[in-house]
């Protein structure tokens, strides 16, 4: 197997969604490589509170659904720049979709007319309330053109499509990532989603909210793991056009993920219930084999582990 390189020291990298969860992550090892890192954020989820200045980096304020022109050469472009939280790209569904699409466009011609690698974060929800399990990136998909989720599900589906069709006209180095749920410390305390909403509702001792009976299924992976995923994509060679899975293969159901949250927690935790949202997928668990033979990454962070660090970070913040 070939060895993981990253050559990110000295690089020009540009980091649209840099201000967000995973992109915070993300900047902060970039710049540990020694890289020099320009964020593209209009500030909708992210703050710039999430990064701390130095001076291999700059904070642009930019919407990634108008065009993007910066001076100088750039090597790499990562582009996060999306509401990833159903409570965030529901509240205002039409951004949505044009941040997904129009800021693929506008992000694909820059990284063109660069000449440099683009890492689309795309993500699970592309294979909808999947019909095959695990998901393999072959498999088309089960989603709904207009459903409440559409926006985001459509969206990102869209932007694939547009990539690879730069990939195909224009040569353009473009790699996406089909992301699958991921957690850790630095969520927003508001994210919405359930990593967040479970240990924020158990550390300020209110029930959790189970949608359904909790038999829905969720493959959860820590953010450090994610970000070397996203690293192994940037910097392996010869896989311009390709789709790959990144995500822990580690399935639990959600009222499993409650229990554990309970044990970990020590003291237990109260349960309410309220109905499946529309289209919540039932099922969602990575084939990672794509990712181990072409990237050699998969996750090493156990949910365990990962859930401390999660429950750690939350208990400082909220005091
Ligand atoms: N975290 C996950 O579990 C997960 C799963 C699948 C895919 N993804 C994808 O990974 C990326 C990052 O997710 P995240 O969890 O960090 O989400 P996040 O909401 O925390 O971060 C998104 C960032 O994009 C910025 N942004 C939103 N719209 C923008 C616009 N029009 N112009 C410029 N910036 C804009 C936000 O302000 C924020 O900083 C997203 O593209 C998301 O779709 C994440």
């Amino acid at each position: 197997m070939p060895e993981q390189v990253t050559h990110f020291k000295d690089g020009e990298i540009v980091v649209a969604g840099g201000a967000g969860f995973v992109g915070a992550h993300l900047v902060r090892s970039l710049l540990k490589d020694g890289a020099r890192v320009t964020v593209i954020d209009n500030f909708h989820t992210g703050t710039r509170a999430s990064l701390s200045a130095q001076n291999r980096l700059q904070v642009i304020d930019h919407d990634v659904a108008t065009p993007l022109d910066l001076p100088g050469p750039v090597s790499h472009v990562f582009n996060l720049a999306c509401p990833a939280s159903p409570a965030h790209y529901q509240a205002d569904p039409i951004s949505t979709w044009r941040t997904s699409v129009y800021g693929a466009d506008h992000l694909a011609q820059f990284a063109t007319d660069k000449g440099a690698r683009l890492v689309q974060a795309s993500t699970s929800e592309v294979y909808g309330d999947p019909l095959e399990t695990p998901q393999r990136e072959s498999y088309r998909g089960n989603t709904s053109t207009i459903g409440p989720r559409a926006c985001y599900d459509e969206g990102k589906r869209a932007a694939e499509s547009l990539l690879m069709d730069f990939h195909r006209v224009h040569g353009t180095q473009v790699r996406i990532a089909r992301i699958f749920n991921t957690y850790g410390p630095g969520m927003a305390k508001n994210d919405g989603r359930v990593v967040s909403n479970f240990v924020v509702q158990a550390l300020t001792g209110a029930p959790l909210t189970l949608f359904g009976d909790g038999s829905q299924t969720r493959s959860f992976c820590y953010v450090s793991d994610m970000v070397a995923g996203l690293k192994a994509l940037a910097s392996a060679d010869n896989i311009d056009g390709e789709v790959i899975n990144l995500g822990n293969p580690n399935e639990i159901t959600v009222a499993e993920l409650a229990a554990l949250l309970g044990t970990l927690l020590e003291d237990g935790v109260e349960i309410c219930h309220e109905p499946l949202p529309l289209d919540d997928p039932r099922r969602r668990r990575p084939d990672i084999g794509k990712a181990q033979r072409l990237l050699n990454w998969s996750p090493k962070v156990s949910l365990q582990e990962g859930l401390l660090h999660t429950i750690d970070d939350f208990r400082a913040r909220l005091g």
